[in-house]
């Protein structure tokens, strides 16, 4: 036996174990309480978003039902989706999800009642003409009252605020806030309570966790939405957070923690409603993006679970083997987003463990 023999079988015994060691870590991470569990234990709800199609997918259906207790419609209750040509409703499609959800003893959140995106033509042209109002609040009482019973958490308007349009009070200059303005945002929570009493009514929005100028005008717009509909005397119970976070962005704990405080203060709970983690910024390599995407997420669900009325957190999907963003904001290099708790072969990544984290340092509610 030569020197380089021994050298060489010492090298492959000490790579033997450390693969040995990866997977004994691996096999931990595996056989732990799944994120349902962990939340459940401090009083929070966890679940994710998943479309129609993904169900198919037998593998991913037992990641699902394994790690979520409450899930969310990607598309599928959607005005554009619903009601695709005038007066031709369908619920086929949300009715999948929902019966996923039932069978394996989970809840729902509605998502969403009134939102200016995925439109169909015909809406669009019918919200620009008298009685929008009315069209889009019968549409509300029309999909809240489809699902009347069976939804834990309804977001009834979704992303209002749009400070750059230049409006008053940074309102969204949408179609549909031209249909019917502060008004017709109020009327909507009216007609979703009639339509559904038992559910909880959310107003949902997007870009408030980051310590930027804009993020802040559009805290204070959002503030400001939320003062007018209790002011309305509008029936709204939680505040949306959806918490598209992006790794590299400015996070400031203080400020985050104060927004949190000044919803909580209203009255309203909190749920983060589509977590994930837009990791386009970080360089390529695989693991370093885990961390670094972990490490974001992490830095911002301690300040979030720290408030205790945040009380739902549903990310947006489980795996990256659905992430949204690889097809709609795809890097810049074109590698798949790495922004999900699962990564493609539906195995637990470093955010698993940020989140699982989280949820164990969360004070209980
Ligand atoms: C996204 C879906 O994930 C996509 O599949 C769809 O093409 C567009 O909508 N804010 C929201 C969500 O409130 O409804 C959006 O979902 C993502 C941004």
């Amino acid at each position: 036996m030569t020197f380089g023999d021994v050298t060489r079988r010492g090298f492959l015994s000490a790579a033997g174990a450390s693969a040995a060691l990866a997977d004994r870590a691996r096999a931990d991470i595996v056989n732990e309480a799944p994120l349902r569990e962990r939340a459940a234990r401090c009083g929070v709800l966890y679940g994710a978003m998943a479309m129609a199609g993904e169900l198919l997918d037998a593998d991913y259906r037992v990641a699902l039902a394994r790690e979520c207790a409450i899930m969310t419609p990607g598309v599928e209750m959607k005005w554009g989706v619903t009601e695709p040509r005038r007066g031709e409703t369908t619920y086929a499609a949300a009715e999948s999800i929902a019966s996923f959800a039932r069978d394996n003893g989970m809840k729902l959140r509605g998502h969403t009642a009134a939102w200016h995106v995925n439109l169909a033509p015909w809406t669009r042209a019918a919200l620009a003409e008298p009685g929008g109002a009315e069209l889009l609040v019968a549409r509300v009482r029309d999909v809240v009252g489809h699902f009347s019973g069976r939804i834990a958490e309804w977001d009834v308007v979704n992303e209002a605020i749009e400070p750059r349009d230049g409006l008053p009070g940074g309102r969204r200059a949408s179609i549909l806030y031209r249909a019917g303005g502060d008004g017709a945002i109020a009327d909507c929570f009216h007609a979703a309570r009639a339509a559904d009493p038992g559910a909880l009514l959310f107003y949902n929005d997007y870009g408030l966790e980051y310590q930027t100028p804009e993020q802040e005008a559009r805290r204070r717009a959002t503030l400001g939405l939320v003062d007018d509909l209790l002011r309305r005397r509008a029936p709204i119970h939680g505040f949306g957070l959806q918490c598209h976070l992006k790794a590299g962005s400015p996070f400031d704990q203080a400020t985050f923690r104060r927004f949190l405080g000044e919803i909580a203060a209203r009255g309203l709970r909190i749920s983060l409603t589509e977590l994930d983690v837009d990791d386009s910024r970080l360089a390529a390599d695989p693991d370093a993006r885990d961390r670094a995407v972990a490490d974001h997420a992490q830095r911002v669900l301690d300040v979030a679970l720290d408030e205790p009325a945040v009380v739902t957190v549903v990310s947006w999907g489980l795996s990256d083997r659905y992430l949204w963003l690889s097809k709609d904001r795809p890097r810049g290099d074109g590698l798949p987003t790495r922004g999900l708790p699962l990564d493609h072969a539906l195995r637990r990544k470093v955010l698993w463990r940020a989140m699982a984290d989280a949820f164990a340092h969360a004070p209980k509610r």
